[in-house]
């Protein structure tokens, strides 16, 4: 089939790399020139796993373009994906729906033979309809459908998600539209869950779910807070919550709240759509307002382990919202920082992926390092933001030697705390005293 997505970010890219490997022909249409120059000339514009070998492979086949151009990727397709920005909008934090729409009606006139236009964004219930008469305002003579397919892919394993999802859902209310989507997911029958659906169902869904998941976290963080103050492990608790199969034991992990370019924006539109329509959503309203408080608090907690040398260097080691991933959009070790640096002016930091982003947002208000040990040299206090693969297997002595006092602040528990108190580092992490 041929596949037309409109936006090439953290959803668009690899669903467009996803499905060129599924065997289509996927164009790629974005506004942002520079994005498209160095995607056609063979520069991934995000960073992900596994995601390098199949972007080039399809480009030199061919069978993933990029273009600036709306009629080129639109004109022919059998799929019309949105996969374009839904950020929330900076006072009411509903999401921002300008970016769909003018794609709604910029992709309009150049639909030919029967097409379905796919929303792939995280867009409010309702948002379909709006899509739907748009195109039909710009181009009434049109033969195409609106449906709703929500994205399910983690950043940081986008590639891999796109490969083994749990479920796709299918929010179509005309057989002919969810028929197409059905051929173009045959690949995966057999092998995932398919879920046929109403589009204003498959919009809750997407919404749904991430505010469950936040507020899953939420609790496994007030959980550790109880366990701090309690002397229980927040580990062993977890473990122990985890093996019922009605709770499973995923995103159980505490940390210093969640972030990112999702959990917070949706947990906050979906706050928005239920006041809107007037239906009590007490528990996302609560997960919103403590994770906030909480990324302060943890801000706090760096600080008071400078104890008496308020002028003492801070290692931060992680500036991504989470590992694995290059965006530090909505990140909470961004937040966490922030708060810190209202105090400290003397940080220095270190992220494997993150760098490049994370100097455009802090500019010089910190310095950067190149590894973790030299992030450390000389820092009274080492600070664990991001949950690094690499940062479980820092060399303890190594960087005990290059502070000027062996203090660690874990904030995603990363370390073993008997292994790091034995080295001789003061200790502080999260749901254990
Ligand atoms: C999330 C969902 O997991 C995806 O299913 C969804 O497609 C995506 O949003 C989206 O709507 O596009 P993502 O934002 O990439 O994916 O990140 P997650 O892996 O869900 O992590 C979100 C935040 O929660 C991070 O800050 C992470 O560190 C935190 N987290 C996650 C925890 O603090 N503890 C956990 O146990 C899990």
């Amino acid at each position: 089939m041929k596949i037309a997505i409109i936006g090439t970010g953290y959803v668009g890219l690899p669903t467009g790399i996803g499905l060129a490997e599924l065997g289509n022909e996927v164009v790629c249409v974005d506004k942002i020139e520079e994005k498209i120059n160095a995607l056609n000339s063979g520069k991934a514009t995000i960073y992900e796993d596994g995601m390098e070998e199949l972007f080039q492979k399809h480009l030199a086949k061919k069978s993933l373009r990029f273009t600036l151009d709306m009629k080129n990727a639109v004109s022919g397709a059998d799929v019309v994906m949105l996969a374009v920005g839904t950020p929330p909008h900076p006072v009411t934090k509903e999401a921002d729906l300008r970016y769909i729409y003018a794609a709604a009606e910029e992709l309009a006139p150049y639909l030919d033979g029967y097409t379905v236009v796919a929303t792939k964004s995280t867009v409010p219930v309702g948002t379909g309809d709006e899509v739907e008469a748009i195109i039909r305002k710009v181009n009434p003579a049109a033969d195409y459908d609106v449906v709703s397919l929500p994205e399910f892919l983690r950043e940081g394993f986008a590639i891999h998600d796109f490969f083994h999802p749990d479920r796709i859902v299918i929010g179509a209310n005309v057989k002919k539209a969810r028929d197409v989507l059905l051929k173009l997911y045959e690949p995966f029958q057999g092998k995932t869950e398919f879920l046929l659906v109403n589009r204003k169902s498959s919009e809750t869904i997407k919404y749904a779910s991430n505010a469950f998941l936040a507020m899953k976290i939420h609790y496994i963080n007030e959980m550790a807070d109880f366990c701090e103050k309690a002397g229980a492990d927040i580990r062993e608790v977890a473990r122990g919550m985890g093996l019922d199969s009605r709770i499973g034991g995923k995103f159980l992990n505490p940390g210093p709240g969640y972030g990112g370019s999702c959990f917070p924006k949706d947990t906050n539109a979906m706050a928005q759509m239920g006041r809107k329509y007037g239906a009590e959503l007490n528990l996302i309203e609560t997960t919103i307002a403590k994770n906030d408080e909480r990324k302060a608090r943890m801000g706090q907690r760096v600080l008071d382990m400078l104890r008496d040398h308020p002028d003492g260097r801070i290692a931060v080691l992680g500036l991504a919202f989470k590992g694995g991933t290059d965006d530090c959009r909505d990140s909470p070790a961004m937040e966490i920082l922030n708060e810190i640096l209202k105090t400290s002016r003397n940080v220095c930091v270190y992220d494997p992926k993150a760098a490049d982003n994370a100097r455009k947002m802090l500019g010089s208000r910190v310095s950067y390092a190149e590894t973790a040990y030299a992030a450390a040299e000389g820092a009274e206090v080492v600070v664990i933001l991001t949950e690094w693969e690499e940062f479980r297997h820092l060399d303890l002595d190594r960087l005990k030697s290059a502070m000027s006092r062996a203090a660690i602040v874990d904030l995603r528990n990363m370390l073993d705390a008997e292994e790091v108190r034995s080295r001789g580092f003061e200790y502080s992490c999260i749901g254990m005293r």
